[in-house]
């Protein structure tokens, strides 16, 4: 299949109003958006949207209110407000793997029925947070005993994927609010090295496991369940007390059962949740035992607190929706390839990575609804890192690279701890780099920066010059709490379907990842089998025989 064009416009997706936006896009290229400030004084009003608890400033983007209106127009004709309906109704809009797509239901406080398969899902979802409740309050209230009839004190989720980076990221940020005896560790990789890192340390007297695997059949995972089992094992010496130290979260209670759990301590939750789209589910459980079920609940309402903006707002009011367009906007009519996400707050960090995993195997597919090879860019590569960090290693290429990269900036305006003045000094370099950004510097303020400092510019003078016009979003959070936190989630996960439908993608499979996994499942005994013939490509062969040498 060849690459899909980038051309600014380049039919985008089919729209009848691409043509337009194409047309409107040879205008706005040529705008710096320092100029359109200048020009209007209710810039900042005009693009900025707010609920209780969170701030979205989008007026740094190379956009006008014409463009606006037709990236609405797009979201329109895109039938933005019936997918979601469909999407929040139940339906099975992964069509691919016939199922509904229901987080929104595991976050829905209201209560109200949300049917699928013509079962209301309300009553399990509950049971199963009820059960998470009860099981978080023994452990974390000291009732819950280890083999030896201590308390627990370590808690380890082994899992992998959105069975590990949902819950981590919000293990971090959440730190403040964190029980003071449980230390909760998270175990993804299948390498020895991880497996020793996490369990350094730890008495497995006091340690509680959660196996956290939607399908219960991934090889990481269960490999790694198994080995802890076994170093388990060896100091408790019973497989009677794996009860007390064991417990999975899962949909597969077969597999629960054959991995010698009671399904009594299995945790469980739905195929209609997808493992990005889980820590909202069971899969929450370590969470739950780390912050307590009342600030899970918090999380919760944070969610179905955007999901209600989300369907409630005019388009053009909409928070993910105004983020998806203007991604759309980039990535089909600017060429951009990627898009950076940094947050100014240190629990924070593993946004990027979490987010990583929503929107790239949400979205990174090049086959449509209709089964059709599309003929216009996807999901853009997503990364990033805390700013302050990235301000020292890669903001370089943002600001003076040849790539366009759209930025999101996250802060939250107050701070859980404060050393000294490190807060204002964090809130200072977000707005420094934002304005750098979008301002720039031209040549002859350049040459008036060193003159005013008594130096004579000389032609390195062109090295400093910033050209600017770099677009940002800045998310602002009151506080980062499990509702703000919930709310800036669910923010982004109805981006990524925004943008998903509007690139006519199901954005909730992930076909792309089972070709490496099957390659993987025939290689493994190849490794160590003793016939030489393998039939892969000279590379594979040749590296599998490598390995093999060094294993002799
Ligand atoms: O291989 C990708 C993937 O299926 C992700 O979508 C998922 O989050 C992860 O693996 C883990 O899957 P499971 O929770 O079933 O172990």
């Amino acid at each position: 299949m060849s690459a899909p064009s980038s051309q600014p416009g380049d039919a985008v997706l089919h729209r009848k109003i691409a043509e337009q936006l194409s047309q409107h896009y040879e205008v706005v290229k040529t705008q710096h958006v320092r100029d359109l400030f200048a020009r209007d004084a209710q810039r900042f009003e005009r693009f900025s949207v707010e609920i209780p608890g969170l701030l979205l400033d989008y007026s740094k983007n190379r956009i006008t209110t014409e463009t606006m209106s037709l990236l609405a127009d797009l979201a329109r004709e895109a039938n933005i407000e019936g997918w979601r309906d469909r999407l929040f109704g139940g339906e099975k809009i992964n069509t691919t793997e016939n199922r509904a797509v229901l987080h929104v239901a595991l976050r829905n406080r209201s209560n109200a029925p949300v049917i699928t398969d013509g079962e209301d899902v309300m009553p399990p979802v509950n049971a199963v947070l009820d059960k998470m409740g009860l099981f978080a309050a023994r452990v974390r209230g000291g009732e819950w005993l280890g083999y030896s009839g201590q308390v627990i004190t370590d808690v380890v989720n082994i899992g992998i994927g959105g069975s590990d980076l949902g819950p981590q990221m919000v293990y971090q940020a959440l730190k403040p609010y964190r029980h003071e005896r449980l230390r909760v560790h998270y175990m993804s990789n299948v390498d020895g090295a991880h497996v020793l890192d996490v369990l350094d340390g730890l008495n497995p007297a006091t340690t509680l496991f959660i196996i956290a695997s939607k399908t219960f059949t991934t090889q990481e995972t269960l490999t790694n369940a198994q080995a802890v089992r076994r170093w388990f094992l060896r100091a408790a010496g019973d497989e009677a007390y794996i009860a007390q130290h064991f417990v999975a979260v899962s949909t597969n209670t077969d597999a629960v059962r054959a991995f010698g759990i009671d399904p009594a301590n299995m945790f469980e939750f739905w195929d209609w949740v997808g493992g990005r789209y889980s820590f909202w589910s069971a899969i929450g459980l370590s969470i739950v035992l780390a912050v307590g079920m009342g600030r899970f609940t918090d999380l919760l309402a944070g969610g179905h607190a955007m999901d209600q903006h989300f369907q409630q707002a005019p388009l053009e009011q909409n928070m993910p929706v105004i983020l998806a367009l203007l991604g759309v906007w980039y990535n089909n009519f600017f060429g951009a390839e990627s898009h950076v996400v940094l947050p100014y707050d240190h629990d924070l960090r593993s946004l990027p990575a979490y987010l990583q995993q929503a929107d790239m195997e949400s979205n990174g597919k090049s086959v449509d609804r209709t089964h059709t090879a599309v003929k216009y860019q996807t999901g853009p590569v997503i990364w990033g890192a805390t700013g302050i960090n990235g301000q020292h290693a890669f903001y370089q290429l943002i600001h003076q690279g040849t790539k366009l990269i759209p930025a999101d900036f996250i802060v939250s305006l107050q701070p859980h701890e404060t050393v000294g003045e490190q807060h204002d000094i964090l809130m200072a370099n977000f707005l420094a780099q934002t304005e750098a950004l979008m301002c720039g510097r031209t040549l002859a303020e350049t040459r008036a920066v060193m003159q005013a400092e008594g130096r004579a510019d000389d032609e390195t003078i062109a090295h400093k010059v910033f050209a600017g016009n770099h677009p940002s979003n800045a998310i602002m959070l009151d506080k980062l709490t499990p509702h703000t936190l919930g709310m800036l989630v669910a923010l982004y996960e109805h981006k990524i379907f925004v943008q998903g439908i509007i690139w006519n993608l199901n954005s909730y499979d992930q076909w792309g990842v089972e070709l490496g996994k099957q390659l993987a499942k025939t290689i493994l005994p190849e490794l160590t089998a003793v016939e030489d013939t393998l039939a892969h490509d000279g590379s594979t062969n040749a590296l599998i025989q490598r390995y093999r040498d060094t294993k002799k």
